[in-house]
């Protein structure tokens, strides 16, 4: 049986931090699925793992430093950056991705990212704060939007007993986002950063070509503790459907996604996040885009403290959960005077007078057009496979759809805010 990354070559840069460790778990994981892995490691991850351990791992050996003469003379930077089918960067720290992101080339690691045309993906990791400072999340607009995909970070308990996102991707996340890469990436004509985009020839002259989609998917988890959580029953099915009919209609598509068990649609770069708050820096840190479609079930509370360890039962009775309101991400984007989607949608789920409610909704979110469903547990549309939608405009006009599967529903909305980016 041919493995999934059967002779593809990956060039494996490993960034200074804690994960580091978790690098030498990823070189076992893509030799595993048959890649052949070229570790690069940088100065800083040298305080972390050694060069030995990954060439062990590796089977091959690890590059260290521009000025390594040995290695110059042996395999000179460019040779590195272009003798592989991709380049891996995990753990990427806040100081390699804006080293990426301007350009810099004061080590081996940067000036081979530098020089390279082949497709990259980062699995950054840092300290929830470093990541969520603006210039980080600059940075990493500034990454997308030069082709290098994304894979994590996820929430979760931090080095620091903090908690948020940060971590890096599980070493198997990581792997998987590679194949997926590397399927889509165009064979080696033209710079490998536009093939790591995932367009396709076809998808390249459909409805969307040329267009940046942003669609927001599945519920979210709302931690109360390293163990408990507040989330709905979103499948995330819809706003997948969507991201995929996007993608298949020629659209660079960002799919900010919260915790969901279904597979990632194709030709899609995927940011998956745990909370609303995660969800509303990851869709401010995709924008610009043409259109923005709001498909996650959004929680609307998340607990006041999250405790930092896990809450024990003391005899007494339970401690009361205070909650306090979630941003809004829809009406934040749909409100913004600069930088603005042209065609900003959102859903309503509702359990009651449905376009009543729904007419209100797009009046207080901002928004220029809302598809609403019954999501009242009779019908099935919460986890569920069909999906019966109504297109409320910004005058109230109705247009009601009969039910259809909930890949079709994606497909026929994709063509509708074609015609309305495009009439
Ligand atoms: N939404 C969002 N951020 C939130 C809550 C909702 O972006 N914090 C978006 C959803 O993705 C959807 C739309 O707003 O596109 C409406 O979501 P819905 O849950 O139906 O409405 P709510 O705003 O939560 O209002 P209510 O709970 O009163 O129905």
């Amino acid at each position: 049986m041919t493995r999934p990354l059967q002779n593809r070559r990956i060039l494996l840069v490993i960034g200074g931090g804690i994960a580091a460790y978790k690098a030498l778990d990823l070189i076992r994981r893509l030799r595993e699925r048959g890649a052949q892995v070229r570790p690069l490691l940088t100065k800083g991850a040298q305080e972390f793992v050694t060069p030995l351990a990954a060439a062990a791992l590796a089977g091959e050996r690890a590059h260290t430093d521009l000025f390594d003469r040995a290695e110059e003379a042996d395999i000179g930077h460019i040779k590195l950056a272009r003798d592989a089918d991709a380049i891996v960067v995990a753990p990427a720290t806040a100081s390699l991705m804006a080293r990426m992101a301007t350009g810099d080339s004061s080590d081996l690691a940067a000036t081979v990212l530098l020089a390279t045309t082949l497709p990259i993906l980062i699995a950054p990791a840092m300290n929830v704060r470093m990541w969520q400072h603006p210039a980080t999340q600059r940075n990493l607009a500034t990454l997308r939007g030069d082709g290098v995909r994304v894979v994590g970070p996820n929430e979760g308990a931090m080095a620091e007993a903090e908690f948020g996102p940060g971590r890096l991707a599980e070493p198997a996340e990581i792997a998987d986002a590679v194949e997926t890469m590397l399927a889509e990436a165009r064979p080696a004509s033209g710079f490998g950063f536009l093939a790591g985009r995932g367009a396709t020839a076809e998808a390249a002259s459909g409805p969307l070509a040329g267009r940046r989609v942003l669609v927001t998917s599945g519920p979210t988890h709302e931690p109360i503790d390293p163990v408990r959580y507040l989330a709905n029953r979103s499948s995330g099915r819809q706003g997948h459907a969507i991201a995929a009919a996007a993608a298949a209609a020629g659209a660079t598509v960002i799919l900010v996604s919260g915790p969901v068990a279904i597979p990632h649609p194709p030709g899609v770069q995927v940011v998956p996040v745990e909370t609303a708050r995660a969800m509303l820096a990851a869709v401010e840190a995709a924008l610009p885009a043409d259109l923005a479609i709001f498909a996650a079930a959004v929680g609307d509370w998340r607990p006041a403290e999250t405790r930092a360890s896990k809450i024990k039962k003391d005899g007494s009775a339970p401690a009361p959960l205070a909650l306090v309101e979630n941003p809004d991400i829809l009406a934040t984007i749909a409100g913004r005077s600069a930088g603005r989607p042209r065609l900003v949608v959102g859903f309503a789920a509702e359990t009651d007078r449905v376009l009543e409610n729904a007419r209100a909704k797009i009046a207080r979110k901002g928004c220029d057009l809302i598809v609403a469903n019954d999501v009242s547990p009779a019908g099935g549309v919460m986890g569920g496979t069909a999906n019966t939608v109504h297109l409320v405009g910004r005058d109230g006009t109705v247009e009601t759809w009969p039910t259809l599967d909930k890949d079709e529903v994606g497909r026929r909305l994709i063509q509708r805010f074609a015609r309305l980016l495009d009439p």
